[in-house]
């Protein structure tokens, strides 16, 4: 039997190498990505070897991320209840595409990834293993095997030479890449705990900013980030500028209960400024160019899309017909807002588009208003005739 497994190098895939090869008498091929975290392939390749492995693959999958992940969820404007940009939600998808590929080269029977049985990355990995490859087998070790608790995997670790990463125990489960880093446990379990500061890991406390606003101008185009501060820029240096410079404004952080799909509650803490900041910008140039109709119909496709990423249904037709859609909705999605970043907000300063709606002169309270005021009295004669009828009915 072949197996390739997610492999991040850490104490429980470390463990799962030695794990499914004892246990499923397998080859262990090992899959690891790039999708924005910095890795020592080198070291990563060696450590897998030594653990047990046949071999490494890796991928940098940045660029992919970028164009199929992480600009179309921004398009459609999801955030999962409101609040959460999907960084961790949108990576498995992504990295299940590059595990098939790897395992229809290699003629592997399996896939086999480290998630634990009560949250949502397993149902990314399973449903999409199912849609791009359903003749191979899932093994999910961590919710097979027998320890209880992580001492008891440091001692199988030891048992059997597994190089059990010395870094203190980090009090924090944390999960990292390009668009966001998701932060669970320790303190941060119960709900009413204030997050500790040393739980973040790239954004500074409002208290800790600088106390001079700092002004950024985004440029979009059909809905898509193209510049920063007038310079033409690829969207991946777009996303990387804005987390620096919003982290170094406080600006980015999520703390949040959030529904996990399978009915637990969980208080999560995310870092996401380049996410905050274009999610805040680009929803106010659809503003300017949405009809009232485009834009409250566009939250209700906004807010199923969010679940849909959430839920691991990132290939299935239902969203493909959320993209069409969103697609089209981009098409006048063009122009510049300004942002002030100011500890920790992210403050809307002025927007600008040549397919703007806005128009000045029925706006204004002015003398160069061209609106017929005249007009509203045959109007509100007939939008009032409904309000007419309930109150003759209701007396
Ligand atoms: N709750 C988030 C989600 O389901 C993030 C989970 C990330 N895992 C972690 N180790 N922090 O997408």
């Amino acid at each position: 039997m072949k197996i390739v497994l997610a492999y991040s190098g850490g104490l429980d895939t470390s463990v799962a190498i030695r794990w499914l090869k004892e246990k499923y008498n397998a080859e262990i091929i090992c899959y690891t990505s790039n999708i924005g975290q910095t890795e020592d392939v080198k070291k990563l390749k060696e450590k897998a070897i030594k653990t047990g492995a046949k071999k490494l693959y890796f991928d940098d999958l940045r660029q992919k991320f970028v164009d199929e992940y992480i600009i179309p969820t921004l398009k459609a404007s999801a955030l999962y209840q409101d609040k959460y940009p999907l960084a961790t939600a949108l990576s498995r998808p992504l990295i299940v595409e590059g595990m098939v590929k790897v395992a229809k080269k290699e003629k592997a029977d399996a896939i086999a990834h480290g998630c634990t049985g009560k949250g949502n990355d397993q149902v990314r990995f399973e449903l999409t293993t199912r849609y791009l490859a359903p003749e191979l087998k899932v093994i999910a070790p961590v919710r097979e095997w027998e320890f209880k608790s992580r001492e008891e995997e440091i001692g199988y670790a030891k048992k059997h030479n597994i190089p059990v990463p010395v870094t203190k125990a980090k009090p924090y489960s944390i999960d990292w890449n390009l668009w966001g880093i998701s932060i669970e446990c320790g303190k941060l379990e119960d709900p009413w705990n204030e997050p500790p500061e040393d739980a973040y890991q790239i954004t500074v406390s409002p208290e800790r900013a600088p106390s001079k606003p700092e002004y950024i101008t985004i440029g979009f185009e059909k809905g898509a980030p193209v510049s920063l501060n007038g310079k033409k820029m690829e969207t991946i240096k777009i996303i990387e500028k804005l987390t620096e410079i919003g982290g170094k404004n406080g600006v980015g952080r999520i703390d949040m209960v959030e529904d996990r799909l399978v009915g637990i509650k969980s208080r999560e803490i995310y870092e996401a400024p380049a996410a905050v900041i274009l999610h805040t910008a680009h929803n106010e140039l659809e503003k300017l160019v949405f009809s009232r109709d485009l834009f409250e119909f566009k939250k209700i496709v906004s807010q199923r899309y969010s679940q849909l990423v959430y839920f691991g249904q990132w290939f299935s037709h239902i969203k493909d017909c959320l993209d069409a859609f969103v697609e089209e909705s981009q098409r006048f999605v063009t122009g510049e807002v300004r942002l002030k970043l100011y500890k920790g907000n992210c403050i809307i300063s002025g927007r600008k588009s040549p397919y703007s709606l806005y128009s000045e002169t029925l706006a204004t309270y002015t003398e160069k208003d061209v609106f017929d005021h005249k007009a509203a009295k045959g109007f509100l004669e007939i939008f009032g005739l409904p309000s007419k009828l309930e109150g003759l009915r209701d007396k």
